[in-house]
């Protein structure tokens, strides 16, 4: 199965999180994808979508799904969104769609996170895959030197030979080298550093259940 497949049949399983009735959360990515194009069918039996990304409004609006904003909507039964990695108790890596500050505000609107993965995302500790930070662009230099001091090194996020701007008008740095290995300290750590605005660790807004897509079929990861 390609991982393509991987993605689209957990986009399809997560349809059975999504509670009847009700505004669902929805994140942002290929794997978000394959779920948005599922959730179309079920549009009538649904009140709507708070979307974590341009992108992802664009893409339920034109399949005739309402998106409210989150402002608009108290809490919400269900988040579900990918993730770029995802470790044994839930805790993630988010953020290779630049959309992570989105995701982590709905993520915290939500009473469930529902992760959709394919087998690739499930690693023992988080850090290999460079973590994504959104920043401040006048920032951006300290806050690398600042990760050096974790042996990360944070390179700026280019989009077309120019810094990638986000949603919210602000850039990413890319941080490798780490090793990750108290996700709740780190998130936390950071997420006070002067001009960071999110950083990519969903630890404090983790992961309940992952569907994990693979070759056997969907592995439910529960987190409690
Ligand atoms: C976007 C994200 C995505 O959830 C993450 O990058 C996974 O994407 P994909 O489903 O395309 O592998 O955090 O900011």
């Amino acid at each position: 199965m390609t991982q393509d497949e991987l993605k689209a049949m957990v986009g399809q399983a997560a349809l059975d999180h999504v509670v009847v009735g009700e505004i669902v959360g929805v994140g942002t990515g290929s794997t978000v994808n394959k779920f948005i194009d599922e959730l179309a069918l079920m549009k009538d039996r649904i009140a709507g979508a708070v979307s974590s990304s341009e992108a992802s409004t664009a893409r339920l609006k034109a399949l005739g799904i309402p998106v409210f904003d989150c402002n608009d909507v108290g809490e919400i039964a269900v988040y579900i969104d990918g993730a770029d990695e995802i470790d044994p108790r839930g805790h993630m890596i988010k953020g290779g769609g630049a959309a992570l500050t989105r995701e982590k505000i709905v993520a915290a609107q939500a009473r469930r996170f529902v992760c959709i993965a394919d087998e690739s995302k499930l690693v023992d500790v988080l850090g290999r895959f460079p973590l994504p930070v959104e920043v401040i662009p006048m920032a951006a230099q300290r806050i690398t030197r600042q990760f050096a001091a974790f042996n990360g090194e944070a390179i700026l996020r280019m989009r077309g030979g120019a810094p990638l701007v986000t949603d919210n008008g602000q850039h990413i740095l890319d941080v490798r080298g780490l090793m990750i290995s108290d996700p709740l300290a780190f998130e936390s750590e950071v997420s006070q550093w002067p001009g960071v605005v999110t950083v990519g660790v969903f630890a404090h807004q983790r992961a309940h259940v992952c569907l994990l897509g693979m070759a056997t079929g969907v592995r439910t990861l529960d987190f409690g």
